[in-house]
C-alpha cells in the first residue's frame, strides 16, 4: 500500500495553529483491520475532504474523533495541537470537535429544539426547563445554517434535507467555553439537492473562513472539486494519497479511489416503451400530505424519474404510491388492482417494492443481520416445513453478496450496524430485488454509494426494467436522473410542472426545471 502514497509537491500553506493532527491510528473490529497506522493533518482553515470506497474507513476515522471507537493502542490526536483522550465524547467537544454523522443521529420522537439542546444544553432554572428560551436558542441555531423550521415539530416528520441542516445547526451552535476547532461532515449532502448543497457549502466555507478546520467526507466527487483545499484517499484503511486538490482532476481522483478507471453508465435510450403493453402502475389525481393532484401511468420498461426542490412532493410521491404514506384522495391502481391507502402490505403482494431514502428507520433492522435484512422481504420462498431453512437462506443472500459486492466477504452473519453505509444500502437493494418486483419504487436509491458501486447498481436498475419492470426513481442527485431515465416528471408544490423526455433528459436541464419552478412560485 505505501508505495501508492503520493504526498504533495507543493507544501500545503501552514496556518497554525494544526486544527487537526493524527499520527498513527488504527483501528481492528474483529476479524477487520478498518484503519491501519492513519495519518492526517488539517491546518486552521482547512477544507480537508476524506475520499474513499464504501467500507474504506472514513467514519471508522470519524467515530474515533468523536470518542465513539476507541483506536487501538499506539496511535494519537491532537486538536489546535492539544492531546485528546480517546473514547470520550465530552474530551472531544471539550476540544472543539462538532460532528455531522452519516446517519445524522438525531433523535426522531423528541422535537427539533430537544434535538439541538442535546449539544447545546437545556437552559434550566430551578431544575426545569424553560421552553420559551429553549425555542429562541433553537431558532437562532437554525438561523444560522438559514433554516426557518418550527423549533416544536418532532424530527419524524422533517424531510431529509430538513434533517440535515438540524444536524448541521446543532453542530455549530456556538458555546464560547468550548469554541469550534474542528467541524466534521460525514456524507452531509447524500440527500441533499443542488441547491441545498450549494447553500451547505457555503456555510462550510464560511465555518472554514473563521479559521475552523472542516473534515469532509463525500461520495460526490464535484463537491471535493467545489470546496477542498486537500484530499485524502482511503482504501481498505489505508491512506493511499494525500494531495493539494488543484493537483488531480475527476478522472485521476476515481483512479486513486479504485484503483482502476471507470466507465460512466451510459443515458438509458431515449426512446419510450412500447404504447401498447398495458402500464402497470396508474396513479390517478393523487393527493396526499406535499401532494396535490399528480397523475402518472407507469408501463413495462418504463423508467421514471422524480424530480424537484425539497418540499416539492418529490420525496413524498413513491411512498404514497406504496401506501407507506397515507393518499387523501385519488386512486393507485398496480396491474389493473386498486390498491387501498396506507396497505404496503397491499402493494407488496400486487408486485410493488419500495426503497425508502431513510434507510436506518424505514428500510432496514440494523440489529439484524444482513442475512436476514435480505431474507425478510420474502420468507415464504425459504420455507421447508416446519421451519425456514437456514441453508437455502444462507446460499441465496450470499448469491446477493456476490453480484452486489457487499463487503466484507462475511456480511452475511454481521449486524447491519457493523457494516459501512454505502454497504447498507446495498442490503436494501438485494432484499427487494429478490423478489423480482413488477413496480420497483425507488427513493434516493444511491445514496451514500460510491462512484464504482453506484455504476453497478444503476445497471442493476436497468437490468430490472429490461426484464419488465416498471421503474420510477425520486432523487436529489441530477446526473443520476438523467442517466437512468427515460423521461423526467418535475414537481412543485406538489403539482406536476415540467415532463422532460428525450434530449431534454439531461443533468443541466433537470436542475433547471426545478429552480426555474422555484423562482417563478417566489421562494
Ligand atoms: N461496529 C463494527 N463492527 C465490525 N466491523 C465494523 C464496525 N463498524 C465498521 N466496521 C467495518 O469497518 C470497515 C470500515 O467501515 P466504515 O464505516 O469506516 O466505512 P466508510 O468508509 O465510512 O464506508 P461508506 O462510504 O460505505 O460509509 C468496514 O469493513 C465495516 O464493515
Ligand atoms: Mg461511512
Amino acid at each position: 500500500m505505501e508505495t501508492q502514497l503520493r504526498t504533495s509537491t507543493e507544501p500545503i500553506p501552514y496556518r497554525e495553529p494544526t486544527a487537526l493532527a493524527v499520527r498513527g491510528v488504527s483501528k481492528t473490529f474483529t476479524g477487520t483491520a478498518a484503519l491501519t497506522s492513519f495519518d492526517l493533518t488539517i491546518a486552521a482553515g482547512e477544507v480537508h475532504a476524506l475520499v474513499g470506497e464504501n467500507g474504506s474507513g472514513k467514519s471508522t476515522v470519524i467515530k474515533i474523533l468523536s470518542g465513539y471507537h476507541q483506536p487501538d493502542p499506539g496511535g494519537e490526536v491532537l486538536v489546535r495541537e492539544r492531546p485528546l483522550d480517546f473514547g470520550s465524547p465530552d474530551a472531544s467537544y471539550s476540544h472543539g470537535c462538532r460532528f455531522v454523522h452519516q446517519d445524522l443521529g438525531l433523535i426522531d420522537a423528541s422535537s427539533v429544539a430537544d434535538n439541538l439542546a442535546i449539544v447545546a444544553g437545556f437552559p434550566c432554572r430551578l431544575g426545569t426547563v424553560r421552553r420559551k428560551e429553549l425555542r429562541s436558542g433553537a431558532r437562532r441555531d437554525l438561523a444560522r445554517v438559514g433554516l426557518d423550521i418550527d423549533p416544536d415539530r418532532l424530527v419524524a416528520t422533517l424531510s431529509p434535507a430538513e434533517r440535515t441542516g438540524v444536524a448541521v445547526a446543532r453542530a455549530l451552535h456556538e458555546d464560547p467555553s468550548h469554541p469550534v476547532a474542528l467541524l466534521v461532515l460525514d456524507e452531509p449532502t447524500a440527500t441533499l439537492p443542488d441547491r441545498e448543497v450549494e447553500r451547505l457549502l457555503g456555510i462550510v466555507r464560511a465555518v472554514a473562513a473563521r479559521g475552523v478546520g472542516v473534515l469532509y467526507v463525500t461520495h460526490r466527487l464535484d463537491e471535493v472539486f467545489q470546496i477542498a483545499d486537500t484530499i485524502t484517499v482511503l482504501r481498505d484503511g489505508h491512506r493511499v494519497a494525500n494531495l493539494p486538490a488543484c493537483d488531480v482532476d475527476r478522472a485521476g481522483l476515481i483512479t486513486l479511489l479504485i484503483g482502476s478507471e471507470l466507465d460512466d453508465v451510459h443515458a438509458v435510450s431515449a426512446e419510450l416503451p412500447p404504447e401498447h403493453d398495458a402500464p402497470l402502475l396508474v396513479a390517478e389525481g393523487i393527493e396526499a400530505l406535499h401532494i396535490n393532484g399528480v397523475s402518472l401511468e407507469i408501463r413495462p420498461g418504463d423508467v421514471v424519474g422524480i424530480a424537484g426542490i425539497t418540499g416539492s412532493g418529490r420525496e413524498s410521491l413513491l411512498s404514497v404510491f406504496f401506501g407507506a404514506q397515507r393518499r387523501t384522495a385519488g386512486r393507485v391502481i398496480v396491474q389493473g388492482a386498486l390498491l387501498p391507502s396506507g396497505h404496503p402490505a397491499r402493494a407488496m403482494k400486487a408486485g410493488v417494492a419500495y426503497i425508502p431514502a431513510d434507510r436506518k428507520t424505514l428500510g432496514c433492522f440494523v440489529d439484524l443481520t444482513t442475512e436476514e435484512n435480505v431474507s425478510i422481504s420474502d420468507l415464504r420462498r425459504l420455507w421447508r416445513w416446519p421451519r425456514l431453512s437456514h441453508k437455502r437462506e444462507r446460499a441465496e443472500v450470499s448469491k446477493w453478496i456476490e453480484r452486489l459486492d457487499i463487503r466484507p466477504g462475511a456480511a452475511a452473519a454481521m449486524p447491519l450496524s457493523a457494516l459501512s453505509g454505502g454497504n447498507q444500502q446495498k442490503v436494501l437493494f438485494a432484499k427487494w430485488l429478490r423478489r423480482t418486483p413488477k413496480l420497483l419504487l425507488m427513493d434516493e436509491p444511491t445514496q451514500g454509494v460510491d462512484v464504482g458501486a453506484k455504476a453497478d447498481l444503476h445497471l442493476e436498475i436497468l437490468r430490472a426494467a429490461r426484464d419488465g419492470a416498471g421503474v420510477a426513481i425520486s432523487s436529489s442527485d441530477t446526473d443520476e436522473l438523467a442517466a437512468l431515465c427515460h423521461r423526467i416528471l418535475v414537481l412543485r408544490d406538489g403539482r406536476v410542472v415540467a415532463h422532460l423526455t428525450g434530449s431534454r433528459v439531461t443533468a443541466a436541464e433537470i436542475s433547471r426545471a426545478c429552480l426555474a419552478t422555484d423562482e417563478r412560485s417566489g421562494t
